[in-house]
């Protein structure tokens, strides 16, 4: 199969402006893209050309077809449908449900300051961002710190990480034989979790609808689409709320793991930065509030810096739906390439980022940024396909880091291994080596 048409056709060649790189998954060749000219092409100006990203689903599987999934126009019709979910307004009024979830995580804290203990952060962490998706995506209090092996969680870590012999054969399957796997209905979702997912969300569903419950959360948000008349069967309900807490469990649970690490090793950035949290809030009676979050510049960009060493997704795909010329060459891209995007070379290239592994949050200052190459920073992608839940990711993750901060300085055990590692199996970004952490009540 071409990857590319062309007067000559090699996994790397130069042609007019660009150097283009290929790699294979299997038998199925990838296009690298390298260039944020092309990047930009690619998410952007000529996105009607790249519009799905080849994740494998089957009707038969029904957990598998949801936003990440869907393609073309079923894709497009069900971003429409759900970007209403994710506004700035509805973030607001979802605020207090992701705030009463710090309970459990500041309880926890004052239990290991109190004894002086190793924090295992990512695990500590991870039960935080379960309790709050676990309430705002599917109305569910999961008490993670008090039941640390909820049912809920455990099927997330079954998707997610934790696969069997046969589950490894249909990921095989799925990705190198998508149309075989369709054909044979091969499962991505295993069946336990499937059913899981389906019975307890449309329980809660049919609860709160018998009883004219209402809450504040994300599912009550595609509860009341599917009451406007809108078409949203109850099996694809349940397949967007269980993507909701896929795609934004691990990210936001590493992004505020790897936040406190990155402070536990710069004490002055993580004073400067108590200091900014602890102003904002004096202005605001001292409580955090959805406005006090926003105006916390130096924790944004604390959490972008963040985001840039350490980026949820270390590739971005896109599958090219027509034939596709690449501007200034004569190279065409046939219909059906897969392009893959390497977030972590753009944001490791020491010629857009100098001194790429150093943390340093003042790569996101206003002036900076004014002066930065576009494209080179894509934690959550970009275009008309970009993180939906962009909003409410960097919510719960400041959230949690703004309890912690408030009260703790947080230092490394030395029981924490270093460098920590990548580890190579996991589709979301999982350092190898566990990160122990101290908490010393301020
Ligand atoms: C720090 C947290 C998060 C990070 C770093 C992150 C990152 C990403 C990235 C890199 C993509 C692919 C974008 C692309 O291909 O251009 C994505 C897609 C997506 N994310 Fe997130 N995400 C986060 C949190 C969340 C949360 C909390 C939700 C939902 C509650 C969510 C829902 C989605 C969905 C539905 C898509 C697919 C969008 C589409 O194809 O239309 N994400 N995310």
């Amino acid at each position: 199969m071409p990857l590319l048409s062309s007067s000559s056709q090699n996994s790397s060649l130069t042609n007019g402006l660009w150097h283009l790189e290929g790699v294979f998954m299997g038998i199925q060749p990838y296009l690298i893209v390298i260039d944020p000219e092309i990047v930009k092409d690619v998410l952007i100006k000529d996105f009607q050309y790249f519009t799905d990203r080849g994740v494998y689903h089957t009707e038969s599987d029904p957990l598998s077809v949801h936003l990440f999934s869907q393609d073309g126009s079923t894709w497009k019709n069900a971003r429409i449908k759900f970007t209403s979910v994710f506004t700035s307004a509805k973030m607001k009024a979802m605020f207090e449900t992701v705030l009463n979830c710090t309970e459990g995580l500041k309880s926890a804290l004052e239990e290991s300051a109190e004894q002086m203990s190793d924090v295992d952060i990512l695990e500590v962490a991870a039960r935080y961002t379960t309790d709050s998706i676990g309430s705002c995506a599917f109305g569910i209090e999961c008490n993670s710190f008090k039941h640390p092996d909820p049912e809920f969680r455990r099927m997330g870590r079954k998707v997610l990480d934790e696969f069997n012999l046969m589950d490894r054969l249909n990921l095989f399957m799925s990705i190198y034989a998508p149309k075989i796997s369709q054909k044979i209905g091969v499962r991505s979702v295993q069946k336990e979790v499937s059913k899981f997912f389906l019975k307890s969300v449309s329980d809660t569903v049919n609860y709160r609808e018998k009883n004219n419950v209402r809450r504040k959360d994300l599912l009550q948000m595609l509860i009341d689409i599917r009451n406007s008349g809108d078409s949203l069967s109850m099996n694809e309900l349940v397949a967007q709320v269980f993507l909701f807490f896929i795609a934004g469990f691990e990210t936001s649970s590493m992004t505020t793991s790897m936040t406190l690490f990155e402070l536990s090793n710069n004490q002055k950035l993580q004073e400067k930065l108590r200091r900014e949290i602890l102003e904002v809030l004096k202005k605001h009676d001292n409580k955090i509030t959805y406005d006090a979050v926003a105006e916390m510049k130096y924790l944004g960009q604390a959490i972008d810096e963040t985001l840039r060493v350490w980026p949820s997704l270390s590739t971005l795909t896109r599958v090219c739906t027509k034939d596709y010329k690449l501007k200034n060459s004569d190279v065409t891209v046939d219909k059906g390439t897969p392009l893959m995007i390497s977030v972590s070379g753009l944001h490791h290239d020491p010629e857009y980022w100098p001194d790429p592994d150093r943390w340093d949050p003042d790569r996101f200052s206003e002036e900076n940024k004014q002066n930065r190459q576009l494209l080179t920073f894509l934690p959550f992608g970009d275009g008309p396909r970009n993180c939906i839940g962009l909003r409410f990711g960097l919510l719960q993750t400041k959230v949690a880091l703004i309890t912690t901060l408030t009260k703790y300085r947080v230092t490394l055990s030395p029981k924490t291994i270093t460098p920590l590692g990548r580890d190579p199996e996991t589709f979301v970004l999982t350092t190898k080596n566990r990160i122990y952490l101290h908490f010393e009540k301020i």
